[in-house]
């Protein structure tokens, strides 16, 4: 696993048909991935240096996996947050596909991280055509020296923002994140135009979302569909916090016992999309006993950093009694039971009978058409003249 070849033997053609292939093979990823990385997840997370580990960088770059590229925003000390990547490359290829992308086009790249995508892009829109916003400073200078020959113009901003100067655009593709669509997308794509981004609620991360612009340009519609988790545009992050930080020993709670098990409300994509469409600022933790995954005593934890609230269910083997403590002005565990029952009662949906439309009002959920709408228009993220921070 050391070249694009070895890379595209491991895709299948599905996800990264022939019309993408020869790009992959033109747009070398390993030239765009920094010397230090990080691969891995949670307690198996390993940091690569490539002078000391030349041959495991390489079989990392072209392994079909996320190769994270910064932590914590670049400050040396932190939570560990992962704050750029070069993203999994099926998924890169599942949003090349989604953007339908033909050459000659105009397209706006919302997180330029390595650059390995932007470059992909304008192998196939031709130079000149592709605009990409990086919000960090380090992270755009490292991609706009990889990218250079390759016709991308890298821009140092708030990709929630666009980027007027170049607009308009035929496509749109964010590579971070979003919880709502930012109206200056919309408002810089042409009619008919496309918009793809990850889209996630504190709940779910969460589902590639793909918009087509009306016919006026005023608005855009469309569906979700496939797994896509991506790290958060900066602005719409959901608050950090650890555990012992959010549920403290001299909370009081409520108690109760409840029937329902985690396993399809919290562990199916479908089920928890649904759900986290209808538990807004809701974040769950599952914490295994003894640290040990897989372990069948464990807790899952339901917190709102906005209000303070929580909920803990209690999960062991044996009879279906599970307990539940809730605390605080939201009861997290009432409100998730109520959101399955509900996913239930409409014929338990896939994720992909659900979709947004963009207004400048902001965005509305909707099942199967826009006219059965889930949630009224919430004010959509980076209105044009409506920034605040
Ligand atoms: C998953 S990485 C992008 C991967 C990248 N397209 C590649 O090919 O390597 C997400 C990037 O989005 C950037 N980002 C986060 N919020 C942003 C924002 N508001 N505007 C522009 N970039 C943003 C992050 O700094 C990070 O570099």
């Amino acid at each position: 696993m050391t070249s694009p070849e070895d890379l595209l033997a491991n895709l299948a053609e599905e996800v990264a048909p022939s019309s993408w292939r020869d790009a992959f093979r033109r747009v070398p990823r390993h030239h765009f991935v920094p010397d230090r990385i990080w691969i891995g997840d949670g307690d198996d997370e390993t940091a690569i240096e490539r002078a000391d580990a030349p041959d495991a960088w390489l079989r990392a770059c072209y392994a079909d996996q996320p190769v994270i590229t910064q932590i914590d925003d670049g400050r040396s000390s932190g939570r560990g947050y992962r704050s750029s990547s070069a993203s999994m490359p099926s998924v890169v290829a599942m949003m090349l596909v989604a953007t339908d992308l033909s050459p000659g086009q105009r397209v706006l790249e919302i997180g330029t991280g390595t650059g390995w995508n932007a470059a992909l892009l304008a192998d196939r829109a031709g130079h000149g055509n592709v605009t990409s916003v990086e919000i960090d400073p380090t992270i755009a200078a490292q991609a706009d020296r990889a990218l250079e020959g390759r016709g991308v113009r890298v821009i140092l901003g708030d990709g929630e923002e666009g980027y007027p100067p170049d607009a308009p655009y035929d496509r749109v593709l964010a590579t971070a994140a979003v919880q709502r669509v930012p109206y200056p997308w919309v408002e810089q794509t042409v009619p008919g135009g496309r918009i793809v981004t990850p889209w996630g609620t504190s709940f779910h991360n969460g589902t590639l979302l793909r918009l087509r612009v009306d016919a006026d340009g005023t608005s855009a519609s469309g569906r979700f569909g496939g797994n896509a988790g991506f790290m958060w545009v900066r602005g719409q992050r959901t608050p950090h916090g650890s555990l012992d930080e959010r549920v403290r020993p001299d909370h009081e709670f409520t108690a109760s016992v409840t029937d329902l098990h985690p396993y399809e409300p919290v562990g199916d994509f479908d089920a928890s999309f649904a759900i986290g469409l209808r538990v807004p600022g809701v974040k769950d933790l599952l914490v295994f006993d003894d640290d040990v995954p897989g372990n069948p005593r464990y807790t899952v934890y339901l917190m709102d950093p906005g209000s303070g609230s929580w909920a803990s269910w209690r999960i062991r083997p044996g009879p279906h009694d599970y307990s539940v403590r809730q605390h605080g002005p939201r009861h997290l565990f009432d409100e998730l039971a109520s959101a399955y029952t509900w996913w239930q009662e409409v014929g338990r949906p896939e994720h992909s009978r659900f979709g947004v439309t963009i207004t400048r009002e902001g965005q509305r959920v909707w099942l199967d058409e826009p006219g059965n709408g889930l949630t009224a228009a919430e004010p959509g993220a980076a209105q044009s003249g409506d920034r605040s921070g």
